[in-house]
């Protein structure tokens, strides 16, 4: 039978993180060294007391179908853990836990937005923002952002319109590691009240804040009853193949959220959820040392590439840099295939991040600071080998 692709699929843009890291794979698999500094998530395993309660809970029989919601006692100790880290009342019927945060993102899409709605995704993004908002039938409307990657409230007016419906904010920033201030985030708050719009501010990289306060957008003034906040265990955790996120807001929003995950997931498995709370309990010592490790290399591999002549902004948050390539290599654009080819060093192309990125490249440091300085010196070698 002839298979037809329904139109919204046909919008849909292939994983630009995905291709790259193929093409790395494919490398690999011919024997080749490839250093990677295209990866999403942090090399470190999980920790034991994870692994130990999902392993008692599997004994115990946590191996059935949950409630949609999610645990009870999970939605409890994260409900207490936004209260004491960030003074708001949570209550726990106000949590959904999903399989990863990206799900969370994606139900919030489908709980808020009509058909032909407009979101607004200040860039460079993560792409699958600009996915899941077509997928839902939503259309996503790119916002560029200012020279240190942050959001001006004079270029999300120029784009609002009336079918705008939804804002959504990331900090710290895949790809750009930038974080807002509580200036900034004032402002918005500001925009998204005069517009009336809705919000969903995926915060799962509040733990990776080097510099400055980490502050979460639901507690600023009046925001709380119109912030959907995402947030996850992949990235503070180690956690990525467990697939569990979750997000908290308005409560009728998150009724609907429930009402998808009936109808797909179903629930995120029991043992997984019990381990999530052995991570919000037992394991703050690790990510203490976690991102104490991940700050040294931000500074290691941010010097690394300023003396390499790349114009780039200090992260100061989540694990990646965004550095522009031009004046660096002839055809910025293909830096990446460069880099892959003739330094075996794997990074991820900026076009995946937003119109208007093409130029630039995201470069991981979830990876070792041997491997790291290996990839410096190989990119240097690399850069003063080509004619540019
Ligand atoms: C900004 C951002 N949000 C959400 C996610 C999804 O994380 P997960 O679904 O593993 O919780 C990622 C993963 O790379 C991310 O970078």
């Amino acid at each position: 039978m002839e298979y037809e692709i329904p139109s919204k699929l046909k919008r849909l843009k292939e994983s630009a993180t995905l291709k790259a890291a193929e093409k790395a794979r494919a490398l690999r698999a011919k024997g080749v060294k490839v250093i990677s500094l295209d990866v999403g998530e942090p090399d470190f395993p999980t920790p034991l007391p994870i692994i130990e309660e999902a392993y008692k809970a599997l004994k115990e029989g946590y191996t059935h179908y949950g409630p949609s919601q999610g645990l009870p006692e999970l939605r409890e100790t994260l409900s207490d853990k936004v209260k004491s880290e960030k003074g708001i009342d949570v209550r726990p019927s106000s949590f959904i836990i999903t399989p990863g945060s990206k799900q969370s993102i994606y139900y919030s899409l489908i709980a808020l937005l009509e058909e032909g709605d407009e979101v607004l995704i200040p860039t460079p993004a993560w792409p699958s923002y600009m996915e899941m908002v077509k997928l839902v039938g939503g259309v996503p409307i790119e916002v560029k952002t200012n020279s240190s990657f942050l959001p001006s409230i004079d270029e999300l007016e120029k784009y609002t319109t009336g079918r705008t419906k939804a804002l959504i904010i990331n900090y710290p920033n895949n790809p750009t590691g930038s974080v807002y201030d509580r200036g900034k985030l004032e402002e918005l708050a500001t925009f998204v009240k005069e517009k009336n719009l809705w919000v969903i501010s995926d915060e799962i990289y509040e733990k990776l804040t080097y510099e400055g306060e980490f502050i979460s957008f639901a507690t600023l003034e009046g925001m709380d009853d119109r912030t959907i906040t995402v947030n996850g265990f992949s990235k503070t955790y180690a956690m990525t193949g467990w697939r569990i996120g979750y997000a908290y807001g308005p409560e009728e929003v998150i009724k609907m959220m429930v009402k998808v995950q009936q109808h797909t997931a179903t629930c995120v498995p029991a043992f997984v959820q019990k381990a999530a709370i052995a991570a919000l309990t037992k394991c703050d010592d690790y990510v203490k040392e976690m991102v104490s490790e991940f700050k040294k290399r931000r500074d290691f591999i941010f010097e690394g590439f300023k003396k390499l002549g790349f114009k780039l902004e200090k992260p100061k948050g989540a694990f990646y840099l965004f550095p522009d390539v031009r004046g660096i290599y002839r055809d910025p654009p293909n830096f990446n295939d460069f880099l892959l080819d003739k330094a075996a060093v794997s990074v991820t192309p900026g076009a995946g991040f937003g119109v208007g990125y093409e130029p630039y490249v995201r470069v991981s440091y979830a990876n070792s600071l041997e491997n790291i300085r290996e990839g410096l010196e190989r990119i240097e070698k690399a850069l003063s080998e080509s004619s540019n």
